[in-house]
């Protein structure tokens, strides 16, 4: 194996991301998962994960998350009804993240700085006109012109599944904890400092984005 520029640098490590005995707090700048958090079983599973990629997570860290998500899919089944073709079915060993619940539920956690659904025009041709070609032959061909010519498009809508969601971790959480111990004295000037550095920490996102 090739450890061209990463030796030294780069170090391997296998772990559970449902089980933080394997993760050090405010370890990494940037985590990155793969169509992971839709191997897991459950959607509070699914919310542990994210819970512990924010602590593992550097102040001001990145969480580039690609994941399946429903409502893409759903778009996709309503163009393919268009053509007369069956739903695609969500496979049973993966859960489908339902995107719009999932960005409301870790608001607190972490700020939206992009939403990339990088594959949208290339699921949108393969899945509707290859398909339809396909039915022709009764086989699937995966590796057709169609296909190819679709993956050079600039992708337009939201027909993929598959996106990218870039996610930046919020500090001003960890500070409300601290603070909240000065409620015991006084439950309004908690309230009103715990206000503070909620809207300080969105106006500080918005000055780096
Ligand atoms: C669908 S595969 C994706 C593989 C690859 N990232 C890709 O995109 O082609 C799901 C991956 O999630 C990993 N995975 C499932 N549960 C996990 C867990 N609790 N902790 C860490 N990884 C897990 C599996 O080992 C597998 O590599």
């Amino acid at each position: 194996m090739s450890w061209g520029g990463c030796k030294g640098v780069a170090h391997f490590r296998v772990g559970d991301i449902l089980n933080l005995d394997d993760i050090c707090f405010d370890e990494f700048d940037i985590i990155i998962t793969s169509r992971c958090l839709i191997n897991l079983t459950s959607i509070q599973d699914q919310l542990k994960a994210i819970k512990n990629i924010h602590l593992a997570l550097k102040p001001n860290g990145i969480y580039l998350m690609m994941e399946n998500f429903i409502e893409p899919l759903q778009n996709l089944n309503n163009a393919r009804s268009r053509y007369n073709l069956e739903p695609i079915e969500i496979r049973w060993h993966n859960l489908y993240i339902n995107q719009e619940q999932f960005l409301d539920q870790i608001s607190n956690l972490f700020s939206v700085v992009k939403i990339d659904n990088f594959a949208s025009t290339y699921y949108l041709i393969s899945r509707t006109l290859n398909a339809i070609l396909n039915l022709k032959d009764n086989k699937v061909d995966y590796n057709s012109t169609l296909n190819e010519l679709a993956a050079k498009l600039p992708s337009l809508g939201d027909f993929s599944p598959e996106k990218l969601i870039v996610l930046k971790k919020y500090n001003y959480y960890r500070l409300i904890s601290i603070v909240s111990l000065h409620r015991r004295h006084s439950n309004f000037m908690g309230f009103i400092i715990i206000r503070s550095l909620t809207l300080l920490g969105r106006a500080n996102e918005q000055k780096v984005y």
